[in-house]
């Protein structure tokens, strides 16, 4: 028996590794297995960041109480949230406040649908909390609904709930809908569910329009956001977490008990950069909007290609991702020798430098055949007076068809 928890490098991460492995072989690689913005953020974010070098000192465990105040002020412009800056909490991505939270119960049920982020899973087992999977499936647009938390519910086994909310969602790129929230809303009020509402893409809504889970549940939803999607700071690492009015002192103590004897704070030099990031609304807008039109674009080109193809698939909603169910399939894989969706994507990147991630890593089935996509390897073209698909993503394009052309050839 090993002395060591058992837990894996991040899936992410490695077929990261696994790419780079295969250039460094002078292999061409379509990287559409990591998800990272391809876009800089905008040049007075990055002149600030550049200008507060100096600024070497430890800040507060919460955040800058003045970039607090300004991100409480952006989120009720941007999505009618009244969140007072004394319950914004600032810390090195909205990774580590996830885990800060779970980390906060001694031991609680963590709902988490199936797919969702391949990181929650791991974070609420070394929490050491029981997990149970909110299914969904392709016909439900892979959403939760009331009827699915009931299912999974019904597995209850400790005192505390809590549900992980993604939207629009990595790794399927779909969002919910007004009706579709108020929904969920009233079943997590019945059944006193904490819900962590992890709304990262956000400002990358392709029509502009996201409804933060809050409003619909004021009283016990924790928001999670930052700067790495839709500010493309990913690797700057600074998170956001919104925070319910009223929310109970022993939880917020437990909360900033954690950050205080774990990461400390955010890097200052980064907090000064995030009070342009966010101290203007209209510019964050415009640059969100850009960025929207281009990635819309990208993903609505993948997905038309793969649907052509056979491969069951939503149009994208939001953020950049694509989650393709390659089912209609099964007996050609089978036939090929492939039964898993890991099979699949190993025999995908092998053989054509198709990177992507298995559905198995997002909590589904390894016979599901489901992977995610990534649209966006290609370089920032924001700087350009206008976006061509065909000049600016050659990549993509280059990509999807080698992906076309080796599910042809089956
Ligand atoms: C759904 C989702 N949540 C959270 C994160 C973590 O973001 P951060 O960089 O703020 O830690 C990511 C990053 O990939 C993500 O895709």
């Amino acid at each position: 028996m090993s002395i060591y928890r058992k837990i894996e490098e991040s899936q992410t991460l490695l077929i990261n590794n696994q790419s780079k492995n295969l250039e460094g072989l002078q292999k061409k690689v379509f990287k559409f297995g990591f998800g990272q913005s391809p876009f800089l953020p905008p040049v007075q974010v990055m002149e600030a960041l550049k200008a507060n070098v100096h600024r070497k000192e430890y800040g507060s465990v919460q955040g800058d109480p003045e970039l607090r105040q300004l991100i409480s002020d952006f989120h009720f412009k941007v999505n009618g949230l009244k969140v007072a800056a004394d319950n914004v909490m600032i810390a090195p991505g909205s990774k580590i406040l996830i885990y800060t939270i779970l980390l906060s119960f001694k031991k609680a049920d963590v709902f988490i649908p199936a797919p969702a982020w391949v990181s929650y899973a791991p974070q609420a087992k070394l929490a050491g909390h029981n997990i149970i999977p909110v299914g969904t499936s392709f016909a439900k647009r892979w959403r939760v609904t009331p009827e699915s938390m009931e299912n999974a519910f019904a597995k209850k086994k400790h005192e505390v709930s809590i549900m992980i909310l993604n939207y629009p969602g990595n790794p399927d790129g779909l969002t919910y809908s007004k009706p579709e929230l108020e929904q969920i809303a009233k079943k997590a009020r019945e059944l006193d569910i904490l819900v962590i509402a992890d709304e990262i893409y956000g400002l990358l809504s392709h029509n502009n329009e996201h409804h933060s889970f809050a409003n619909f549940y004021p009283e016990k939803t924790i928001t999670t956001t930052g700067l790495s999607k839709w500010c493309g700071a990913g690797g700057w690492r600074l998170g956001v977490a919104l925070l319910y009015e009223g929310i109970e002192d022993e939880f917020k103590k437990a909360l900033i008990g954690i950050a205080s004897e774990t990461y400390s704070c955010a890097a200052t030099p980064i907090q000064m950069a995030a009070k342009v990031a966010y101290g203007n609304v209209e510019n964050a807008l415009e640059f969100s909007r850009r960025q929207c039109h281009i990635l819309a674009k990208v993903g609505n080109y993948c997905y038309h290609e793969l649907v052509q193809s056979g491969v069951k698939l939503y149009p994208p909603e939001g953020g950049f991702y694509l989650f393709p169910d390659f089912s209609n399939y099964i007996e050609k894989l089978n036939k090929a020798g492939i039964y898993t969706s890991s099979d699949l994507c190993e025999r995908i990147l092998s053989e054509t430098g198709v990177a992507l991630l298995p559905g198995s890593a997002f909590g589904m089935d390894e016979n599901q055949f489901t992977a995610r996509l990534s649209y966006v390897d290609f370089e920032d073209p924001l700087q350009k007076t206008d976006f061509k698909l065909e000049r600016d993503c050659p990549k993509m394009i280059e990509g999807i068809q080698a992906l076309k052309n080796w599910l042809a050839l089956l």
